[in-house]
């Protein structure tokens, strides 16, 4: 096998998925663009993506998903509006990408997420590339994605973000079969999609980070529906063992399930108590919300 480029320098961003769970709130609006605080999640995958490197950003996304095409483009209305009335407007877009940094192709068919990935494959190439699911929000320093960039350059093949999972929750997650453990770096011989407690190899679940060998795409291409009905990443990287190296990374950062309601919820407490502009404000609010329900939840026990 030709040796790859170390250099992690494209990202794909699977946005196709249809967030019923969230149901109204997403009839009308991708959930990757809800917002945290006052960031849509996508906004904040793709800077932790910038801050690990990555130049260019792939969006698989499907219909009805336009408006993050429109998040990552410039909005001549908003700012010649807000600078005729003397407001500041670097908040519309001095984070933007350049120009050419940012594409986007559609999957079809919602398959899953091996298929959302395999999608990629023309923009990606033959060079390794990393995947943020925007749910998983990631609160780190360095940024979670920039910890498996460095991790990536000395293991290589295909990477992972892990942390222990409650063991009643192994069937919502992707999980590893521990060949053996180095710190943070875990070397895997094995990963199953969504088992049952009784049948999961370990409590160690796969975060929505992956570095990923450009030949997943010629695996993908031939697994079949798995867990779901749908293709899985997961069973890509299950057949890739022992043909590329695979480990699991411990990243040192705070994982918010935002794909859950109340991941969702205390994301934005959190990231609002990261904020030196609302970190007082908030917590006294809700130091008062919790007397007051205090008393109900002693009740309900
Ligand atoms: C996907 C993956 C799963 C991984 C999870 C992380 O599942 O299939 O292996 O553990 O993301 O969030 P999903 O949450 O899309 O069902």
């Amino acid at each position: 096998m030709a040796s790859l480029p170390k250099t992690v320098r494209k990202a794909v961003f699977p946005v196709g998925g249809l967030g019923t769970r969230f149901l109204p709130a997403t009839k009308a609006q991708p959930k990757e663009m809800l917002p945290v605080v006052d960031k849509p999640l996508i906004h904040y995958a793709v800077e932790e993506a910038r801050a690990a490197g990555i130049e260019q950003f792939i969006f698989i996304t499907g219909r009805g998903k336009t408006a993050i095409a429109d998040h990552f483009d410039v909005s001549y209305e908003l700012k010649h509006q807000m600078q005729g009335r003397g407001k500041e407007s670097g908040a519309i877009e001095d984070w933007l990408p350049g120009p050419g940094q940012v594409c986007f192709t559609r999957q079809q068919e919602p398959l899953g997420l091996g298929h959302a990935v395999w999608c990629a494959r023309h923009l990606v190439g033959d060079e390794p590339f990393a995947v943020l699911l925007a749910d998983d929000l990631m609160l780190g320093e360095p940024a979670c994605l920039k910890q498996m960039v460095d991790a990536y350059e000395h293991v290589g093949g295909n990477l992972v973000c892990v942390e222990n999972v409650p063991p009643a929750f192994t069937s919502r997650y992707g999980i590893l079969d521990i060949a053996e453990e180095n710190g943070k770096l875990v070397r895997a011989k094995g990963i199953v999609e969504k088992p049952k407690p009784a049948q999961a190899p370990s409590t160690l679940g796969v975060v929505g980070r992956y570095i990923l060998h450009p030949d997943i795409f010629g695996v993908l291409e031939r697994v079949e529906r798995g867990a779901g009905g749908e293709i899985q990443l997961t069973d890509g990287l299950s057949k890739m063992i022992g043909k590329v190296p695979f480990h699991g990374l411990r990243c040192d950062a705070r994982r918010f399930d935002c794909g859950d309601k109340a991941g969702f919820v205390v994301a934005n407490v959190a990231f609002a108590l990261e904020r030196d502009d609302m970190r007082d404000e908030v917590y006294e609010q809700l130091e008062a919300l919790i007397d007051v329900h205090r008393p109900s939840r002693k009740a309900a026990s």
